[in-house]
């Protein structure tokens, strides 16, 4: 486990919460062998050479505990002619495409190479599967440009063959708000794996972010890079555990039956907090309102406006679902809570095809306790259908994990700021930005 490339998340739990059904899980504890291995590969990692990654103006591992550099930009803006007008070079066999996502050729091409070669759990059991709606909505949120949707073609057959994009953000690193790419869906096809085709992917889109005069960018990723800053772990909250159980997602706890592990899991057939309902358009102005308060205590938090509230959290069938609570007395808007659907392919199953996740995006309990608005989305989810609502260790997560049964996974979430520097790092607490 550990350095292996992957992103997390199909990831498997590594145990089941303890599952005697009237105790609570018991978290593993940080001396398992798995977390001593991860450990001992993660510094081997911080020694290993990365000669990319260390001549880009990121945070390098010689540099950590070093209190005399300052927090910000590690490189001034250049003025735009400066930056390179031409694409980088690839291998003669290949050739740079700008990947038009509304023309559903296009999107297909995307989809199946991500379908086929993205991000895979440590054991080859599952691998993401973005739905096209779900590329669609991340790749055009406003002010997306379509320079940033790149994509490498074979020169003979056309095929797609690596992918990665960006989309505009605007971050908060303490209180200084910047204007920055947020990068994803780095992908290069198995077949060309290992050619040092990332790298020539990386360039490029860092050179298209510049020609926009944007000198910033957040990524995450699974492996470790000089040098996260943050680094978070997926928890997983089985729904539909006998399923879970039957693909290799999770394993009946000791001491457990199936029939007591679905005990364990069962929740009410409808959310328990009065007012509770869908997010509308109508809500937007709430919405973010209440969410521009709440996330302004994190160090690192996007700076949502309305418009980016519409795109990013208003409901969107099979992509992104949203419920808040109105109070019944005035109709304020008191509490908001949100997952994002990422199915996952489950690889070499003869029942099941299709792991169905729900992932934890943006949550606010001003009223309502958190761990009750948090039960109330478990409810939803599992009416929706879904097999499992994963959720990082991020904002205040850490505060019902736990007592609402998720247990830990394998996966562990790397967070990187580009050109900017944050001196100490900051707990996953103190992360107030979800990436997809
Ligand atoms: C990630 C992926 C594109 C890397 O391609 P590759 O063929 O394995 O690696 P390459 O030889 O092209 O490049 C290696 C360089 O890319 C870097 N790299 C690898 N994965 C990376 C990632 N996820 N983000 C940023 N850089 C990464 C390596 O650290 C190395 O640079 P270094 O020498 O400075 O350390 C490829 O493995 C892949 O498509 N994996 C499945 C999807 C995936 O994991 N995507 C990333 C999601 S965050």
């Amino acid at each position: 486990m550990g350095d292996s490339n992957s992103n997390s998340p199909p990831g498997s739990p590594k145990e089941n919460p303890d599952q005697d059904a009237d105790k609570k899980p018991i978290a593993k504890d940080d001396s398992t062998l798995e977390t001593i291995v991860r450990r001992i590969q993660d510094s081997i990692s911080i020694g290993k050479k990365h000669k990319f990654w260390e001549s880009q103006p990121v945070g390098q591992f010689k540099d950590i505990g070093d209190a005399s550099l300052a927090e910000g930009p590690i490189e001034p803006p250049t003025l735009l002619s400066e930056v390179k007008q031409e694409p980088y070079n690839l291998p003669s066999q290949y050739e740079w495409t700008t990947c038009d996502i509304d023309l559903e050729e296009t999107c297909t091409e995307v989809y199946n190479l991500l379908t086929n070669n993205y991000v895979e759990d440590d054991e080859n059991m599952f691998r993401f599967n973005y739905s096209k709606e779900f590329l669609r909505w991340a790749l055009r949120p406003p002010g997306y440009y379509r320079s940033w949707h790149i994509g490498v073609r074979a020169k003979g057959s056309k095929k797609l063959v690596a992918f990665i994009t960006g989309v505009p953000a605007r971050i908060r690193v303490r209180d200084e708000v910047v204007k920055m790419a947020e990068v994803n869906f780095l992908c290069v096809h198995k077949k060309l794996r290992s050619k040092r085709l990332a790298p020539v992917l990386i360039k490029e889109v860092t050179r298209r972010v510049h020609l926009e005069n944007i000198w910033q960018a957040a990524y995450t990723a699974g492996v470790v890079l000089p040098t996260p800053i943050t680094t978070c772990q997926y928890w997983h909250r089985s729904l539909n555990p006998k399923k879970l159980i039957d693909v290799g997602f999770s394993r009946l706890g000791a001491r457990m039956t199936m029939s007591r592990t679905i005990k364990l899991y069962k929740l009410p057939d409808s959310p328990a907090t009065p007012g509770f309902r869908k997010m509308e358009l109508r809500d937007v102005p709430a919405v973010t309102r209440l969410l521009r308060d709440y996330l302004s205590q994190f160090i690192v938090a996007p700076d949502f406006d309305e418009n980016d509230v519409e795109h990013w959290l208003l409901p969107a069938e099979n992509v992104v679902d949203s419920f808040l609570v109105e109070s019944q007395e005035n109709h304020e808007i008191t509490d908001f809570c949100s997952f994002y659907t990422l199915p996952s392919s489950i690889l070499g199953n003869q029942n099941y095809s299709t792991l169905k996740a729900a992932y934890s995006f943006y949550n606010i309990a001003t009223k309502t306790p958190l761990l009750q608005l948090m039960n109330d989305a478990l409810i939803v989810a599992k009416q929706k259908d879904f097999d499992v609502f994963n959720a990082l260790d991020v904002m205040q997560n850490q505060s019902f994990l736990k007592e609402l049964k998720f247990g830990p996974g394998d996966g562990q979430l790397h967070y990187y700021l580009y050109n900017y520097r944050i001196r100490n790092g900051i707990a996953p607490s103190e992360l107030g930005l979800v990436l997809l």
